[in-house]
C-alpha cells in the first residue's frame, strides 16, 4: 500500500522528460499519488470512471494521465483544437502510439471546451473522476472551464487547474481567485504543486491530503516526496502548508 509502481517511476523519469511540453517533477509526482489514492480507494473504476484533459498539445500530461490509471481500462479523453504549428491530432495520437500508450483507451477529440458536449459519447453514464483544466490561458474561458469542471467532476474526483500561479499566465490566476470568491463554488483546493492547483469537494479533500502524505513517506527515493516528509519533520509550517481561502493546502 502507498507504493508508487516502479513501472510508473520509471516512466516519470526516463519516458515523460522526453515528451515536448513543460511538466515539472512534483506536479508529475503529485499527479500519480492522487490518482493510485482513487485507484486504492476504488474512487475509480473501469466500469464507471473516465479522466479528462482540457488542452493537449502534445500529449505529455494526458499520457502520464494514461500510465497512472495502466492497470485499469478507464477511457483517458484530452479535447484540443490542435492547431498549433507542429501539433496535429494524428501526429500527437501516432507519437503517443510510439511511446507504448494504450491507445484503445485514449480518445484525442479535436475541439474547444466551449464544445464540450463532443466528449458526450465517451461520458456515457460515467463519472468524471479527474478533470485537468489546461486549454485557453485567457481570464473568461478559464472561469468557464472551472465553473463546467466544478459542475461536471464526480463527488469523490479531482479538479486540476495547470499554471496556478505563474509570473506569466496572470489570468489563470484572477480566474482561479475569482472562481473561488463565487458563492456557488462547490470545490475546496487541498495541494498546490509545481504550478497546479488541486481542488475536490470538501469532504474529499483530507482523504487527497493524507493520500499525499502517506505515499511520500513510503516513496523518499523521489525528491520531492522526500522534501514534503523532511520539511514536515524538521522544518516550520509554512514550508508544507499554505492556507489559501480558507484551506490548509499541502505545499507538495
Ligand atoms: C499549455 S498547452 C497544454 C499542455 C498540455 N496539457 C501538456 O501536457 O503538454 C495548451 C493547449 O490548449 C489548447 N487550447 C487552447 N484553447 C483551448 C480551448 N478553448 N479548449 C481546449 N483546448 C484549448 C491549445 O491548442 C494547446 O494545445
Amino acid at each position: 500500500m502507498y507504493k508508487i509502481p516502479d513501472d510508473i517511476k520509471d516512466y516519470v523519469r526516463t519516458t515523460l522528460p522526453s515528451i515536448d511540453g513543460m511538466l515539472n517533477p512534483p506536479s508529475s509526482w503529485s499527479t500519480v499519488i492522487l490518482i493510485l489514492d482513487q485507484i486504492e480507494r476504488g474512487i475509480v473504476s473501469n466500469d464507471h470512471s473516465i479522466f479528462l484533459e482540457i488542452g493537449v498539445f502534445k500529449g505529455k500530461y494526458l499520457s502520464l494521465l494514461e500510465r497512472a490509471s495502466s492497470k485499469l481500462s478507464i477511457p483517458v479523453v484530452g479535447i484540443d483544437p490542435f492547431i498549433l504549428e507542429g501539433q496535429s491530432l494524428d501526429s500527437v495520437k501516432s507519437s503517443m502510439f510510439e511511446l507504448g500508450l494504450d491507445m484503445e483507451r485514449v480518445h484525442l477529440i479535436k475541439g474547444l471546451s466551449d464544445e464540450i458536449e463532443k466528449i458526450d459519447y465517451f461520458l456515457n453514464g460515467r463519472k468524471l473522476d479527474f478533470i485537468h483544466i489546461d486549454g485557453s490561458h485567457r481570464l473568461n474561458d478559464v472561469l468557464e472551464d472551472i465553473a463546467w469542471a466544478d459542475g461536471a467532476v464526480s463527488n469523490e474526483g479531482i479538479v486540476a487547474i495547470d499554471d496556478f500561479p505563474k509570473m506569466r499566465q496572470l489570468e489563470v490566476l484572477e480566474a482561479t481567485v475569482r472562481y473561488f470568491l463565487r458563492v456557488d463554488c462547490e470545490i475546496v483546493p487541498f495541494c498546490i504543486s509545481g504550478g497546479k492547483l488541486y481542488c475536490s469537494r470538501r469532504e474529499q479533500a483530507l482523504f487527497y491530503k493524507n493520500a499525499l502524505l502517506r505515499f511520500s513517506e513510503k516513496n523518499r527515493d523521489i525528491g520531492s516526496c522526500d522534501q514534503l516528509i523532511t520539511n514536515r519533520e524538521t522544518a516550520e509550517r509554512w514550508t508544507y502548508i499554505q492556507r489559501f481561502f480558507g484551506e490548509e493546502l499541502i505545499a507538495f
